[in-house]
């Protein structure tokens, strides 16, 4: 079969990685977490005391941090300097910061363009998932879909994977960070108009691995 693209956008909680991962996986295809690559340089700039309420502080060594991200669905890496930071990236700390840091021009200039050599060069094809992959990093793409969930199945799934927390802490934070994510000028989290919605709320994983895997399918 012919190489395929595909795009997979929507805020956190809608099961955007486990679905992207196990397409990618069921299909043969590449796989980028898109929000990883954000939460590295967010990582490095924690690490390297830039001050993330000064975007000009942020744009100044937006292309210092070499980030790499390896594309297997079934074992996903991402390094920066070098250093495996797949742990250190999802901490409170970091995903509190990232919205910040990711609304950043110069920061969405530099990720984006490694996006899209890492899908020009993706044998086969590849998943890429994200907020503004369909609208702006990879507007030909051959399938866009755009996840979505109620906030309160968002907030469950999302406490669910982080054990011990609290539910209406973990909702407030993700209502947070996803309003950040839709309000910022430069490519804000938001449907491509030729995506297809697929609203998870009453959806099993499987389903919705399913759902995907049929309509890539169907553009093969
Ligand atoms: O998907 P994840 O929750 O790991 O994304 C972390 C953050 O990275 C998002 O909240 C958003 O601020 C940013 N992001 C982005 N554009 C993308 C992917 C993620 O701005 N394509």
């Amino acid at each position: 079969p012919a190489a395929v693209i595909v795009a997979i956008d929507g805020p956190s909680g809608t099961g955007k990685s486990s679905t992207s991962k196990a397409v990618a996986a069921q299909l043969g295809l590449n796989y980028l977490d898109t929000g990883a690559q954000y939460r590295a340089i967010t990582w490095w700039m924690v690490n390297n005391g830039i001050d993330i309420a000064d975007a000009a502080a942020i744009a100044a060594v937006a292309e210092k941090p070499e980030i790499i991200s390896g594309t297997d669905p079934s074992g996903p890496t991402i390094t920066v300097d070098g250093t495996d930071v797949a742990g250190p990236i999802r901490t409170q700390e970091v995903t509190s910061k990232v919205s910040a840091v990711s609304a950043v021009p110069e920061v969405r200039t530099r990720i984006t363009e490694l996006q899209r050599s890492i899908a020009r060069g993706a044998a086969g094809g590849i998943v890429v998932e994200g907020r503004d992959i369909g609208t702006t990093v990879l507007p030909d793409a051959d399938l866009k879909i755009f996840l979505t969930a109620s906030p309160e199945a968002r907030a469950a799934r999302r406490s669910g994977e982080l054990k011990g927390t609290d539910v209406n802490a973990t909702r407030e934070a993700l209502i947070k960070r996803d309003a950040a994510d839709s309000g910022r000028k430069t490519s804000p989290l938001a449907k491509a108009g030729d995506a297809v919605e697929v609203d998870t709320t009453e959806l099993t994983l499987q389903q919705v691995i399913e759902c995907v895997v049929t309509l890539v399918e169907e553009k093969r």
